[in-house]
Order: C-alpha cells, then sequence, then structure tokens
C-alpha cells in the first residue's frame, strides 16, 4: 500500500484505498483554527470571570461576582418592579377611591381581595385564625354573625379603630345571686336551640329583664343594632370552654360552663385597672397608623369577602 505512491507531491500521508483514495495531511481551514483559538481563549476568559474552578475547599470565585442568588434576585427585582408598574393604576385607585365606590368595581374588589392575604396572615391570623375561621375567644370573620356589624364601612371601622367589647359581670347592676345565674345561663342556652318561650326556662327569662342583658343582647337575644353584644340565639359561640389559666375560680367543661362564666365574670371587667379573675378578654387593636390607610380598606375588603359582608 505505502510502498507504491503515484502522487508523491501532493501531501498524502501515504495511505491509499483501493486504488486512488488517498488520506492528505493539509491544515484546518483558516475559520476553523480561528473558532479554535477564539475558543479557547473564551475559556480562560470565562475560567478568571466566572466561579469555575473546584477546590478542595469551595472553588474559584471568578471576578464578576456573579452567583446564581445575585442573578436570581435581580429577575425577582425585575419582575418586582414590573408588578408595581403594572398594578400601580389599581394601588393608586385603592388609596384614593372611598370604600364605597371601590365596593363596586369588582375587579378592584378581587384585586383588594388578593393582595390582602400576606397581610392578613401577617397582622390577624394569629387571632382570628386562617382564613377568618376564628380560635378559641376570638371571633370567626369568616362568617355573617358579627358583633360591630358586617358592613364595610363597620368592618373598616373595627379595623381602624379597634373594639372593645365590655359587660357587666353578674347583669347590669351586678346584684345577680348565683342561683339566679343559673337560671339565667339555662334561658341562654334554651334561646341558642330556639325554645327561649319554653316554660322551662321562664324564670331565667326573668332574671334576663332583671339582669337588664336586654339592653345589649336585645329584648329576644338578638341585639337590636350591633354593638359588640352577641347574637345569643344562634350556636355560634365565641367563648367556648378553654380552660387557658385566666380563671382560677372555675372549670369550663361544657359549654353551658363556659356562657355561666361569662355572665358570672363578665367581659373585660376590671377593678383597679386590672382584669378581675375569671373575666373574659378580648380587645380588637386599633390598626390605624400601625397600617397604611390603604392596606386597611384592603383588609375591610377582604374580610368583607370572606363570607358574611352585608
Ligand atoms: C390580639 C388579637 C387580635 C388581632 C391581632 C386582631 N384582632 Fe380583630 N378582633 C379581636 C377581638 C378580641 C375582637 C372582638 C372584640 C370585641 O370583643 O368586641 C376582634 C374583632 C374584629 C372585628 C369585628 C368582628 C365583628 O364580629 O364585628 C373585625 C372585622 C376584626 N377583628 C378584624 C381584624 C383584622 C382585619 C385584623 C388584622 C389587621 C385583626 N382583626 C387583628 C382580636 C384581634
Ligand atoms: C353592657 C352590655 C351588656 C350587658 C348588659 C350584657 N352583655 Fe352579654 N355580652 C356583651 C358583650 C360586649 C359581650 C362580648 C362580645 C361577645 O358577645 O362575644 C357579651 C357576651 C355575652 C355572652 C357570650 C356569647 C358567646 O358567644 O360566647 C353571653 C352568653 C352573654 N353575653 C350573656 C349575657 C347575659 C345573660 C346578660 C345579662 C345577665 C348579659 N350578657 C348582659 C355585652 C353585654
Amino acid at each position: 500500500m505505502a510502498g507504491h505512491n503515484p502522487w508523491p507531491n501532493e501531501g498524502n500521508t501515504g495511505h491509499i484505498w483501493d486504488e486512488d483514495i488517498r488520506e492528505l495531511d493539509n491544515p484546518p481551514p483558516l475559520w476553523w483554527m480561528l473558532a479554535f483559538y477564539a475558543g479557547f481563549i473564551m475559556i480562560i476568559f470565562y475560567a478568571i470571570y466566572y466561579p469555575t474552578i473546584p477546590l478542595a475547599n469551595g472553588f474559584t470565585k471568578g471576578i464578576a461576582g456573579w452567583t446564581a442568588i445575585k442573578e436570581y434576585e435581580e429577575s425577582y427585582n425585575e419582575l418586582k418592579a414590573w408588578r408595581k408598574q403594572k398594578f400601580a393604576d389599581k394601588e393608586e385607585k385603592l388609596a384614593s377611591l372611598p370604600l364605597a365606590d371601590i365596593m363596586k368595581d369588582t375587579d378592584l374588589k378581587l384585586y383588594a381581595v388578593a393582595t390582602s392575604k400576606m397581610l392578613y396572615g401577617d397582622n390577624c391570623a394569629a387571632c382570628h385564625g386562617a382564613g377568618g375561621m376564628g380560635n378559641p375567644n376570638f371571633p370567626v370573620l369568616a362568617d355573617d354573625d358579627w358583633l360591630w356589624g358586617g358592613h364595610i364601612n363597620q368592618i373598616h371601622a373595627s379595623i381602624a379603630n379597634g373594639r372593645v367589647g365590655n359587660m357587666p359581670a353578674r347583669g347590669m347592676m351586678g346584684n345577680l345571686s348565683d342561683e339566679e345565674i343559673e337560671q339565667v345561663t339555662d334561658y341562654v342556652m334554651a334561646l341558642s336551640q330556639g325554645k327561649g318561650n319554653d316554660p322551662a326556662v321562664a324564670a331565667g327569662k326573668a332574671v334576663y329583664a332583671k339582669g337588664m342583658c336586654l339592653a345589649c343582647h336585645g329584648p329576644n337575644g338578638k341585639p337590636l343594632a350591633p354593638n359588640g353584644a352577641a347574637n345569643l340565639t344562634d350556636q355560634i359561640w365565641r367563648f367556648v370552654p378553654f380552660n387557658d389559666g385566666t380563671c382560677k375560680s372555675m372549670v369550663e367543661k361544657t359549654q353551658r360552663d363556659a356562657v355561666l362564666r361569662t355572665i358570672k365574670y363578665g367581659v373585660n371587667v376590671k377593678k383597679n385597672g386590672d382584669l378581675i379573675d375569671c373575666t373574659r378578654e378580648g380587645a380588637m387593636p386599633a390598626w390605624k397608623g400601625r397600617l397604611s390607610d390603604k392596606d386597611i380598606k384592603r383588609l375591610a375588603i377582604y374580610v368583607h369577602e370572606l363570607g358574611g359582608g352585608q
């Protein structure tokens, strides 16, 4: 094969097959070599510029200071800026429009709800539970049973200014005896089952009048207008047997015990500036000044749309 080379001057390698197929020894084309060298230079540049070479403890960091986290943060900030610009219009409307107008704008309302979830989770869920489902001794926000009213303006006022429900211990004059408290407790339990007129609880009904419970809870157990007092004609109890250590004088086992405790010791009853033993404690903090006016509006809409808004 190599012994006989009929093309000695063309620069072939001497490998010849099938009589005339030769392997030539040409240099690669210039463009190819340039690309090859350029690629090589790129690798060196890359290795200097970016984190590249693994070491025993880590890797070379590169002069660009690039990290995956930084790149992520940059694109995240870009996205945030984009969102801010995209929703600037809605944010502006939330800030400037009165609530009544916002409530008429379905789009804006949905936007307020969607952007409230974090705000609610950070500031409200600890007391009112996730999604407004309530916690023992804190009112549920996701139903249509309102202490202070379910109109958007009432909800807004509850959040902005805070609310403190006050109920005296042992009736308005504080003069109900233990026996009368037992009787009126039976009456309240009957009321919650729609049996307020049952003759068996007639004595309790009389105590209800004597204790002037009706001044706050209404003549039939339902406040005439929202005033912070509970509707007693439903089965929604804010104060359930909880035994959280705030009451040394009694142990609550049943819902009746919980009702009795509320009637006997009241709600937020203070003596010399301190809450008395066993009184129910509960205050809704005011958020004006702590949250922006816009965020308070946003939350009012969110609570209103949880289900029970009127
Ligand atoms: C420290 C616990 C606590 C936190 C935090 C809290 N609340 Fe309240 N909230 C209460 C209590 C207690 C009441 C009931 C007050 C009363 O007894 O009248 C209440 C009442 C309300 C009411 C009135 C309910 C009704 O039935 O009329 C609304 C609305 C409300 N809260 C919304 C919010 C929102 C929104 C947030 C978050 C910004 C929030 N709350 C944070 C404890 C809290
Ligand atoms: C000055 C107004 C006022 C008077 C008078 C009053 N209450 Fe209340 N009552 C309230 C407030 C405020 C609350 C606390 C808010 C709530 O209901 O969650 C409350 C709570 C209750 C609860 C707890 C409801 C629940 O869901 O756990 C019961 C039961 C109750 N009252 C019964 C009575 C009875 C019986 C009397 C009369 C002996 C009476 N109240 C007198 C204002 C009043």
